[in-house]
């Protein structure tokens, strides 16, 4: 059974097919409105959700399918000691489709080796978030046509940040893409990515601590918010949260068609006087997560001969 736990599950191919998919979607949308009519989705959020999981909800709603979900992780059987295999394989009783969100690495993959219908990750703690990068990346295609030769920095959480280090992965399978990794000394990107990705792949890279210093050569600008959740104690969190809060003031030196990503929710590392900024893109990010949920969703569920 096909499942997406990790970004590197698609290929660089597939990942043409889904934006081809969900930009076909943008203009066609009453083509799929019937495609999944009897189908269920069943979200299972372990972790809190706003936009993940809406976005999947409403996706399988535009596809014409149904949705069951737990409400809450406290209110499942999760509570009761379930274990993630139990659940996944319990699930697949009820619905075609499963989308997990767990803050234990790995849970998405016992899910799938589990469960007897198609499983995407969601989030899995601090690890990966591939549907969050597929909203990234059709967003990063619609502003600058390609993912050939873009200079993009990443900045704030890269150490728990699961959205970059599905991001970093994802984009270097592109020709000529560089990173600058914009991070206090505690929260850089973790060493196995570092070592299995950017070295692995000769993938040019540097680090830095200042924003300022690093925005002038940017295309892609990623701000993150410091993931509280995964914190050991409190106090380095209040220490670092706000490392970097982008300006209108630190703007100045950037390039005049940088996009300016976040997976959202901010907290207080994109000041609000920057949304009406020509280059601020993460809301329109949040609409193109959902238009990739849906083309990844019929994507796996027509692999499962489901569709
Ligand atoms: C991200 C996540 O859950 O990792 N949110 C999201 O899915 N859009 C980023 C975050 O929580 O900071």
């Amino acid at each position: 059974m096909r499942s997406v736990i990790d970004i590197l599950d698609l290929s660089v191919e597939e990942l043409e097919g889904l934006i081809q998919t969900s930009l076909d979607i943008i203009q066609r949308p009453a083509e799929y409105s019937e495609l999944c009519r009897g189908k269920k989705l069943a979200t299972l959020f372990f972790e809190p959700s706003t936009r993940t999981r809406m976005s999947f909800e409403a996706a399988m709603y535009e596809l014409g399918g149904n949705v069951i979900s737990m409400s809450s992780a406290a209110s499942s059987s999760a509570a009761k000691g379930e274990s993630v295999a139990d659940t996944a394989r319990v699930v697949s009783c009820y619905a075609d489709i499963i989308a997990i969100r767990h803050p234990k690495e790995g849970a998405a993959l016992v899910a799938s080796e589990n469960a007897t219908v198609p499983v995407i990750n969601a989030g899995d703690g601090g690890h990966c978030h591939p549907t969050q990068t597929l909203a990234d990346l059709l967003t990063i295609y619609r502003e600058k046509g390609s993912f050939e030769d873009l200079t993009v920095g990443l900045c704030g959480d890269l150490k728990f940040g699961r959205t970059v280090h599905s991001l970093i992965n994802a984009l270097s399978r592109y020709s000529g893409v560089k990173f600058v990794l914009i991070s206090p000394e505690e929260l850089k990107v973790p060493s196995y990515v570092k070592r299995d990705v950017l070295k692995q792949k000769g993938i040019p890279y540097v680090q830095t601590t200042s924003l300022e210093d690093a925005i002038p050569e940017l295309d892609i600008l990623y701000m993150t918010r410091v993931q509280r959740e995964r914190f050991f104690n409190e106090e380095d969190y209040l220490r670092l949260k706000d490392s970097y809060i982008l300006t209108p003031d630190k703007l100045r030196g950037a390039k005049e068609d940088m996009s300016i990503l976040h997976p959202l929710p901010r907290v207080n590392e994109i000041s609000v006087a920057i949304d009406k900024d020509p280059r601020a893109c993460y809301f329109k990010q949040v609409l193109n997560g959902k238009y990739m949920r849906m083309a990844l969703m019929r994507l796996l569920l027509k692999e499962a001969g489901t569709l």
